[in-house]
Formats: structure tokens, sequence, C-alpha cells
């Protein structure tokens, strides 16, 4: 039960609050002056200290600067009168985690109190998070909590004791390979032989030659009898990445691998048995290439048993504050830091970009900005430019008060715009200005 302590002495604003909150399941305690407000936090014991600007004794900001030193992962949110702007960004330097402005209801308080808490929370749950869904599919290595991953680790617990063929479609990076070697870790093939083969990085006699192997004097360079790998396998698991690159002749010999359960070697008139299964990945649009001409549809009808289709990244940005977590945590030992994870800005700004290049992309964005960054959490400030693709990220603030008080008061309407769905007539009913004004500063400061 998320435990609430509320400082201050408005009554007439705090008193719905407490009983909101309650409903909501929250312990909630009150106290009216800062010097108990101060006792509370330092029990270490809260999840949320609600907090007015005027307190007697210690301040409100006073209060939350402490309780971020005494008790860190305890969440400030002030209440400051309108107009104070340059409270709100003392309060926010100094550990506040969010502001709201008077006048506001209670039930705005407990909505943005809901929010800053499960954002919290969710942080936390990561690690049970990761625990369950291993627990559940026991797919240690695959981070994820989204109803897509979920359905893709479903699938892959079905497919995975059978023989049958799989096809695995999706971007470049979305972890195609990652559960080709799950669906093989879960299957009865699981002690033999793992093969993965990247069809589209041999020259196609090589490539035909890995698969199927050749006898010796076969074609030049051909010294000595070579073993395929379907035939190494040897009731393994051969995995058959980009396999909309194979030519298509190789495409004739491997639907009669599939088909027959036999190959013939380069060279070779003796066909060998095989015990083999087929897994294969594509990024294209296999049924696209078949409808070209450049893919055969029996091959592609014989693959396509199964298809289980990993959604890009960015079409479940869920997964995103496990997988930043997990990445944090893989990539500590081998670069000799101690992150804890990403501050909550971060994993905002991460959940809102498109990743062309997926976990893998996303995997090298968290290792570059761990091997230049340090400390214990990963701020906006260390992340490379170039993610942001042109994209505006809000700026910490300058020191100088004049600037920083133009980017606050940008970010601010940024923000209420943002809650009244771009309504700039509401916005600026919200922002207390008129609209002529909120236009003004819209065009002053860039906004879109
Ligand atoms: N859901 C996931 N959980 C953890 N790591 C992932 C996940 N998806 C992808 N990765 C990681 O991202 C990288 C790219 O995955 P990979 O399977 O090689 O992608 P693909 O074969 O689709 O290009 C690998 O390091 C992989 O471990
Ligand atoms: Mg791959």
């Amino acid at each position: 039960m998320p435990r609430v302590l509320i400082a201050d002495n408005d009554e007439s604003l705090f008193e719905p609050l407490r009983q909101l909150l309650l409903k909501e399941g929250y312990e909630v305690e009150w106290v009216k002056d800062g010097l108990a407000a101060l006792r509370a936090v330092k029990r270490g014991d809260l999840d949320l200290v609600l907090s007015e600007v005027d307190l007697s004794g210690v301040s409100g900001l006073e209060l939350l600067k402490q309780a971020q030193e005494l008790s860190p992962r305890t969440l400030g949110l002030l209440i400051a009168a309108r107009g104070s702007l340059e409270t709100a960004i003392e309060a926010i330097r100094h550990g506040a985690h969010d502001y709201l402005l008077k006048p506001i209801s209670a039930n705005e308080v407990v909505n943005r109190v809901i929010q800053l808490v499960e954002r919290r929370h969710q942080a936390e749950e990561v690690q049970f998070l990761r625990r369950r869904v291993n627990r559940d599919y026991d797919f240690g290595e695959i981070i994820g909590k989204s109803k897509a991953l979920r359905d893709v680790l479903e699938m892959v617990k079905k497919v995975a004791p059978t023989q049958t063929t799989v096809l695995i479609s999706g971007g470049s990076g979305t972890g195609k390979e990652l559960i080709a070697r799950a669906i093989h870790a879960h299957s009865d093939r699981k002690d033999k032989l793992f093969l993965p083969v990247n069809c589209g990085a041999l020259p196609e006699t090589l490539l035909e030659s890995l698969l199927f192997g050749h006898v010796k004097g076969s074609f030049t360079g051909a010294f000595a009898n070579q073993e395929g790998l379907f035939e190494r396998a040897r009731g393994g698991t051969i995995f058959l990445d980009e396999i909309g690159e194979i030519p298509q002749h190789l495409q004739v010999k491997l639907l009669r691998a599939l088909e027959a359960k036999e190959i013939l070697p380069i060279g070779s008139t003796n066909p060998r048995r095989i015990d083999v299964r087929v897994l294969a990945a594509t990024n294209r649009n296999l049924k696209k290439e078949v409808e070209d001409g450049r893919f055969r549809d029996d091959l592609y009808f014989r693959l396509n048993v199964m298809e289980i289709h990993i959604p890009p990244l960015r079409e479940r940005p869920e997964d995103i504050p496990l997988l930043v977590d997990h990445l944090v945590q893989k990539h500590n030992p081998e670069l000799k830091k101690n992150f804890k994870g990403a501050e909550g800005a971060v994993i905002h700004l991460l959940m809102s970009l498109p990743w062309k290049g997926n976990v893998r992309e996303l995997d090298n964005v968290i290792e570059h900005t761990m091997i230049l960054a340090d400390g214990e959490w990963i701020t906006l400030k260390n992340l490379p430019p170039s993610i942001m693709g042109g994209k505006e990220v809000l700026p910490l603030y300058t020191d100088n008060l004049k600037e920083a008080l133009r980017q606050f008061e940008k970010q601010h309407i940024i923000r209420v715009l943002g809650q009244v769905d771009q309504d700039r007539r509401e916005a600026a009913r919200l922002l207390d200005i008129s609209l002529s004004s909120l236009y003004r500063k819209i065009e002053e400061f860039g906004i879109s």
C-alpha cells in the first residue's frame, strides 16, 4: 500500500484529497508543519511527499530537498501558487519530481500522485516483472511485458516442443535470432546443436557447400570431403537467417531437403538422411517476394507452417523501460560501471523514438551512453545527441535565470497543451492567460 505524506495546513484542498487517496487504497499521513514533515520523511518509508510551498518550520522546498537526500526513493510533489514559476523551478532543481499550480482540484492532485507513484512503481517492478516473465515462460533472456511480446512467447511455448518449421519475421534487431534460440532451447533437441547460418552473407557456392556439404574435387578448392550443416546438426536445429536472400537454385535444394529429409552434397550422387529441425527468419515480406517471383511459393509454404511475427519496438514501447534496465545491467560488468538505470525523463524520451534498428539499436545507444557517462542514473544530458534525430528535447535549465524561466515557461506550456489535447482555448484558461497571448507564446517559442 503506497504511503503518502501531505504537508500543509490548507484543509479545503487537503481534506478532500486525503479522502480520495484513502479511497484509492493509499495510506495517508497529514502533518501541518515542516518539522513534523521532516521527521516523517526521515523514517524513509514514504512513497511520496506532497507539500505546499509555505510550511512553517521548514519550507516546502527545503522539505523536498531533504527528502531527496534522506530517502531517495521517496517522490516529491510540490504545490505552488499560480505565478510562482521560480519556486517551481527551484523545486525541480532540488529534487521535486513534479509540481502543480494552484488553484487545483483535489481530483487533479490525486491523478498526478497516482501517475507518479505508478511510474516509480513500474521502475521498481522491473526486477520483479523480469522474474515473473521468466517464471511464466522460463525465457530468461527475453525481456518485455507488452501484449505483443507475450503473444510471441506464447507461440514459442506452443511450437517449441513440436518438429514444425517456423518462419520468424520482423525487422532487423527485433530479436528473431533470440526467439529462434528460445525455440531450440525449449525443444527436445536442446542438448543438440543450434546452428545459425546467415543466408545473405555468403556467395552462392559457399552457402551451398556450407549447408549441404561437398565431396572432394567437386569444384575448384574442394580439397576434401566436407560435411554440410544439415548433416552435422544431427538431431539439432538449423537456423536459416535472412532466408529471403537465398538464391533460386538453392531454394529448390532446400525444399527437397525439407520434404524428403535428405540432402545431396555437391558432387555426390549419394543422398544422406538428415535429422534436423529448420527455423528460418526474414526481415523482408516473404509473401511479397513470392508475389514478385523472387521466392518460390512451394518453399514459402513449406517454411511458413508456423509464422511468428515480432513487431517493431516502436509498436511496443511498454517494453522499453524493462529493456533499458536489462541492458544497463548487462553492460555494467563489462564496462565496469555501476548504473542503476535511467531517469524517468530518459525512459520517457526513449519510449517516443522510432527505433528503426529496434532492440539492437536501443542496445547500442545504451552501451554508447554508458561508456561516456558516469554516475548511478542515466540522464537526458548523457544521451548521444544523434538519437534525438531533430526531435526537440526539453533542456535542463541553464544557470541564467531569465533563460531558465523562458525554458521553463515553454516546457510548462507544452505540458499544459498536452494535458488538454492541444486545445488552445482550454490551455489558455488553465494557464490563466488570454488566448491571444498564448498564441503569441506558441509563436515565440516555436511550439508546434
Ligand atoms: N526482447 C528482448 N529481450 C532482450 N534482448 C533482446 C530482445 N530482443 C532483442 N534483444 C537483443 O537485441 C539484439 C538483436 O537481437 P537479434 O535476435 O539478433 O535480432 P534479429 O535477429 O531480429 O536482427 C540481441 O543482442 C538480442 O539479445
Ligand atoms: Mg539477426
